[in-house]
């Protein structure tokens, strides 16, 4: 019996029969004879929007790596979906408001590929995919990325807590008289900072920066090399669970990512029992497409969970 990384599944299978609820642990999914609900409409949250962006609860520090540490919020799912705190409910809650161990190794891995003098920030166009807390986007807008757009399944979770992390991450950011990362609300604006929610199959509608069918079949093609207005750096953190949401997300990545330069980041784990996904089952779906090259840049066994890994992808 592999160990899960859910702390109570059988108290949460018990409260949500649908709920597969070792959908990112372990053992079978939960049988599900419902079909799924229509996901919530693509729309664009503008900060502006909320009455504040403040985080409503308490801001704990992550310490991510020496030196460098991120402020983020806690939100109840309760209070947010109504339902007790379990990881996701598919089609209903995706999971944003847990802080899932993926997006903390991919923080990282960045942190460090920065030092080495292999990404540059700075001045990019970055797009978080399944953000969450965002902690990899604010990230990026901290080492000067231009552009960060940030894209959940739920409004209610950027609402909650995506925007209040940004905005609390920017204030410590002033207060210690660093370069500067700000959004629309703020009155010195340094870098695009805008706020997606919707399903992948939907939110490339919204999207600002995304190819067009004809650039991306001119590259596709490798007849021609041309280039396309889409985002520089992809970044994702524990998006790979479903082997359902595989192929859309994949299909998504291929409209925004930049051409020929674009890359992506990548961070999950290798396999997540119950639900068929995991990085290595969208590894192969890149690897059969042949258009990216895959490189794995880390493998994390710190028994918090089962095997995560952090992948970079980029035009062949
Ligand atoms: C497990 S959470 C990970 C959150 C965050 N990246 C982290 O690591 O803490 C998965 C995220 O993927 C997104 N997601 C999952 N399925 C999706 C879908 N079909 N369409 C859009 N977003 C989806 C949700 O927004 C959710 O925040």
């Amino acid at each position: 019996m592999q160990k899960s990384n859910v702390p109570n599944p059988a108290k949460a299978e018990q409260s949500y029969p649908r709920f597969s609820l070792s959908s990112l642990g372990f053992g079978p999914p939960a049988p599900s004879k419902d079909p799924l609900p229509p996901p919530p409409p693509a729309v664009e949250v503008l900060p502006c929007e909320e009455e504040s962006s403040e985080p409503k609860s308490k801001v704990e520090p992550i310490v991510i790596d020496d030196g460098l540490t991120l402020l983020k919020g806690r939100v109840s799912t309760f209070d947010v979906f109504g339902v007790a705190n379990s990881d996701l409910v598919p089609g209903k809650y995706e999971g944003g408001l847990k802080l899932w161990e993926g997006s903390l190794d991919l923080v990282k891995k960045l942190h460090s590929e920065i030092e080495e003098g292999v990404l540059m920030l700075r001045g990019k166009r970055v797009l978080e995919l399944g953000c969450g807390h965002g902690l990899p986007g604010i990230f990026a807008g901290l080492k000067g990325a231009a552009v960060i757009h940030f894209q959940d399944f739920n409004a209610e979770v950027l609402r909650s807590l995506t925007i209040p992390n940004v905005t609390v991450n920017l204030k410590k950011e002033l207060n210690q008289q660093q370069p500067l990362l700000t959004s629309k609300t703020s009155t010195s604006i340094t870098a695009d900072v805008r706020f997606f929610a919707g399903d992948w199959n939907e939110i490339h509608q919204l999207l600002p920066y995304v190819c067009s069918a004809d650039q991306r079949k001119a590259t596709n093609g490798g007849l021609e090399e041309k280039s396309c207005d889409g985002y520089d750096v992809i970044l994702m953190a524990e998006t790979v669970y479903a082997l359902s949401s595989l192929h859309c997300l994949y299909e998504l990545i291929k409209r925004c990512m930049h051409r020929p330069s674009g890359v992506v980041y990548m961070a999950g784990k290798k396999h997540y029992f119950g639900v068929g996904g995991g990085t290595r089952q969208f590894v192969n779906l890149v690897e059969e497409d042949g258009i990216l090259t895959a490189c794995l840049l880390a493998e994390v066994a710190d028994g918090s969970s089962n095997v995560r890994e952090v992948w970079k992808f980029m035009f062949k």
